[in-house]
């Protein structure tokens, strides 16, 4: 159980960010809901704070180190000190290789590369502070199987997993873990607003259907559990057999 820690979800007014939020809640944990989407993420600590937890929202771009330190600073004052960070908040537009420009790949690798590290460099003095850690980023199938008209999104999650076997060798040893946890296709918002049919996409993958939310959340609260304490480096596929490793 996680009673007593605190967990900072990032990108959690929606989707998986939101399922995991819940997740770790559920599990014990007080949470700070971070995401650009301000009323999603009052929503989302909303439904926490009914279950029976603390949870607070911040608004702001989790790649942008002003917004971050305004949120560790809010969430240091109302929650406390953070001892889980999910690093799951990314863009993950599809573009045609044609119409791919540097502009459209440094808006993203920003958000899905930079963000996670600035988002540890700014929690992970907390995680030292107290001798334990759970960093658990959300890479993707597509960085494993590739994925079409996705190039910076698939280049941006493979860097995903390589930073977070970095930190893993890093930090072993100080009680500090990082894992990531890679999705195939997840029936969400954002993946709804791709232009494919998701569940005819899905539906040629092992399983022949999308997954739910709660099948990452799932993953996530082991990783951020003490059953995990000996798990660092790992990349836990939850992807319906669409990728086999
Ligand atoms: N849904 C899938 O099938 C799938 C598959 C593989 C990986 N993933 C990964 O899982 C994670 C969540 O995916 P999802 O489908 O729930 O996405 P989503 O688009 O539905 O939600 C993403 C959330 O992140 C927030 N966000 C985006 N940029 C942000 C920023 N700069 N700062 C703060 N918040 C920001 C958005 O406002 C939104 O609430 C992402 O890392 C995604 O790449 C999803």
């Amino acid at each position: 159980m996680l009673n007593g820690k605190v967990a900072v979800v990032t990108g959690a007014a929606r989707g998986l960010g939101r399922a995991i939020a819940l997740r770790l809640a559920r599990d014990g944990a007080d949470v700070s809901v971070w995401d650009l989407n301000l009323e999603g993420a009052q929503e989302t600590a909303e439904i926490i704070r009914q279950e029976g937890r603390r949870a607070i929202a911040c608004g702001g771009d989790s790649a942008n180190p002003a917004d971050i330190a305004h949120a560790v600073e809010q969430t240091h004052r109302e929650l406390g000190p953070v001892t889980i960070l999910v690093n799951n908040a990314a863009l993950s537009p599809f573009v045609f290789w044609d119409d791919l420009t540097e502009a459209i790949w440094d808006d993203l690798m920003a958000v899905n590369m930079k963000g996670p590290f600035l988002c540890c460099k700014a929690i992970i003095p907390d995680m030292r502070e107290a001798g334990t850690g759970r960093i658990i980023n959300i890479s993707s199938s597509s960085a494993q199987a590739g994925s079409g008209f996705h190039a910076h999104y698939a280049a941006s999650k493979g860097g995903v997993i390589g930073f977070t076997k970095a930190l893993a060798i890093e930090f072993a040893g100080t009680g500090i873990t990082a894992n990531n946890v890679a999705p195939g296709f997840v029936n969400t918002e954002g993946l709804r607003a791709a232009p494919l049919e998701v569940d005819k996409v899905a539906s040629v993958s092992p399983m022949k259907r999308a997954g739910r939310p709660e099948n990452i959340a799932a993953a996530v609260a082991f990783l951020a559990s003490d059953d995990a304490d000996y798990v660092t480096g790992h990349t836990l596929s939850v992807n319906g057999g669409r990728y086999l490793n």
